[in-house]
This record gives C-alpha cells, structure tokens and sequence, in this order.
C-alpha cells in the first residue's frame, strides 16, 4: 500500500491528529469490545506475561475503543511513552522520529463488524491491543526507542529493508521463552485470532532462535502466516543488541551475503523446531497437504486444525470456526475442500 509524501490537509507536520474520540459510534466500540474478548479469550496461556501485566495496568479490560489522551497519561507514568494518533501509514522518517520520541503513532479507526479477521491496514485494535501494552515493560520500551533512532540512522545507509525485518521479526511477529515454553508478543500475533494459535501450535512454521543478523536478512510474507519465527530469550536481549548499537558494520557485512527466503534454514541456526511447511504460499503444495488432512483425518478433528485447512481453502473463518467441534465428514462438505481435492 502506497504512502503519501505530504501530511494529510488536517494533520500537524507530524502527521498527528486528534483522536476524536466522541465521534466513535456504538457499533464501533462494540466491536473493540467483541475483538477484546475473542482475544484475550485465545491470548489465555499463550501471550508473555508482560503483555498480560501491560493490559491491567492500563486498564485496557474497560469497555470501550480507549481515549488516547487518558491511555497516554497512564503510560507515560510507567515509562516515558505517549500514544498519538494518525491518519493511516506515514513515511517511514516520520515513523521513525516518533518511536525515537517515544510517541506511538496509531490509527484510530475501527474496522467493520464484518472484517473482524482480516484487515489491509492496521486499525486501532491491531495498534492499541497489539503495540501498546508491551510498551509498559521498561526493556521493550527502550528497545522500540532505540530502533527508532536506528531508523532515522539507517535512512542514510540505505538499509531500511534490513531494519523493517527486525521490526517485523520482533515488534510484529516476534516469539519469546518464558518458563519451560514460548509465548507469544509480537503485535501481529497476538491482535489475530488465527495466528495467536499457529505461530505456538502448528507443525509448519520454523521456530528458531534470534539471531540479529540472521532477522536482517531473512524475507518475510505479509499475505499469510509467516513461515518462521525468531524466539528471543528476553526483552533485555533486545535492548542490549539495539540501544547505543553502531549497526553500520552490520549493514557493510550484510550486503556481502545473500537474502535468506522466509523458510530458509541456516546450519548455525538454533533451531527450536523444524517446521514440516504443509501450510506453504505454494498454492499446489497447500491443496496437497488440505487434501491430504481431509483423507488421514489429520486435520479435520481439532477445531484450529480445521480453521487452518479451511483458511488456506478461503472460507471465511467465522465459517471455519464454529463452536462445536467438527468431524472429517463436515470438513468434506465443505465444498472449498473437495474443489482443492478434485482440482476444481
Ligand atoms: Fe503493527
């Protein structure tokens, strides 16, 4: 999606503006409140307890779309941050100023109650729920101001692309251990109702611990769900590999090695687990693997099995998920099922 150069007609030069949060409907903060509890419904044991102590600490359980202005007061007492609104995607220099600011730049429209699960731009659900509480914890607040700073750095590296796939690989879809497992905290993950149970749960994706370089280099999907996740040890691993970091010898090391693709496997890498990829972009390997779970029953009798079968198949998956579980014979009916399985 496009970026605009020149800040909208009724933005500040920094591209901000008021939140306007009366103007919010009903409807729209009904849907925040149905989004919250879905999530935090499927978050239960899977998201890192900093994220968990970020929400009751900013109170984000009250109903209700969040005020920006009363949000920011509470954040700005634990660690410096402040939430601004904006009208959609800014340019990265503008991005990057406010992170290096502490300012979280986050747009306040709502999605529709019919686009729960999928969305082309981030809304205030994927900003707010997704982003903000993790910027309670004082570790990961100083991390995202230091990759701010490395942003406005990086612009004169030409190394942008490097640092957008740390930011995607940590602040969007990052993993981390914590206890004897891993839990989840990128934003992507955790405001998603599918991918919050993929990237812990499913056999497909690679789970392999963070390596910074490594991150740098590695391509990544925005259409799907991502092929790998890098598990970081904790969010003082971050920071110390970020904040006052000179990365330019990184970037004139990395441009002497090849891209990794997003599936790629590395022999230095500490691999947690090897994915098996049957979810894969390939849209013949992926009605190979939905067809073959429609035959060995391996994927029809669990309810998030089946809501991945069916996602690549492209139901809906409000279609895909129903409240009871479902047997081989439902997911056979499903006549996106049999088109993958007959070729049609
Ligand atoms: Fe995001």
């Amino acid at each position: 999606m496009a970026v605009p150069t020149q800040s909208p007609p009724r933005a500040r030069s920094d591209w901000t503006i008021p939140q306007d949060w009366d103007r919010y409907t009903a409807q729209e903060h009904a849907v925040w409140d149905t989004l919250f509890a879905r999530q935090t419904g499927m978050l239960e044991g899977r998201v890192t307890s900093a994220f968990r102590r970020g929400l009751d600490v900013l109170r984000l359980s009250r109903a209700g779309i969040p005020d920006f202005v009363e949000l920011s007061q509470r954040l700005e007492a634990l660690t410096g941050w402040r939430v601004v609104a904006v009208p959609g995607l800014v340019p990265d220099d503008v991005f990057f100023e406010h992170l290096a600011n502490r300012r979280f730049v986050a747009g306040r429209f709502i999605r529709r109650p019919d686009q729960l699960d999928y969305l082309q731009e981030p809304d205030v659900f994927h900003d707010l729920f997704g982003h903000v509480p993790l910027l309670t914890d004082p570790a990961f607040a100083d991390y995202m101001q230091a990759y701010g700073a490395g942003g406005l750095r990086a612009q004169q590296f030409g190394a942008l692309q490097k640092l957008a796939r740390l930011y995607w690989y940590t602040v969007e879809f990052g993993l981390i251990r914590e206890g004897s497992g891993l839990k989840l905290y990128g934003a992507g993950i955790v405001s998603s109702f599918g991918e919050s149970k993929f990237a812990l749960d499913d056999p497909s994706p690679n789970r392999i611990a963070f390596d910074l370089e490594r991150v740098m280099r590695t391509d990544y999907r925005i259409d799907d769900y991502q092929q790998s996740y890098f598990v970081i040890d904790s969010f003082e691993q971050l920071r110390r590999q970020t904040a006052d970091v000179d990365f330019a010898p990184v970037y004139r090391r990395l441009e002497q090695l090849p891209v990794l693709a997003p599936d790629a496997i590395l022999l230095t890498d500490k691999l947690i687990t090897r994915g098996t990829m049957w979810l894969t972009p390939s849209a013949e390997r992926g009605a190979k693997a939905c067809a073959a779970g429609v035959l060995l029953g391996l994927y029809g009798r669990q309810h998030g099995d089946l809501f991945q079968c069916a996602a690549f198949a492209r139901l809906k998956p409000q279609q895909a998920a129903p409240s009871r579980p479902l047997e081989i014979k439902d997911l056979w009916a499903r006549p996106a099922c049999q088109a993958l399985w007959t070729g049609g």
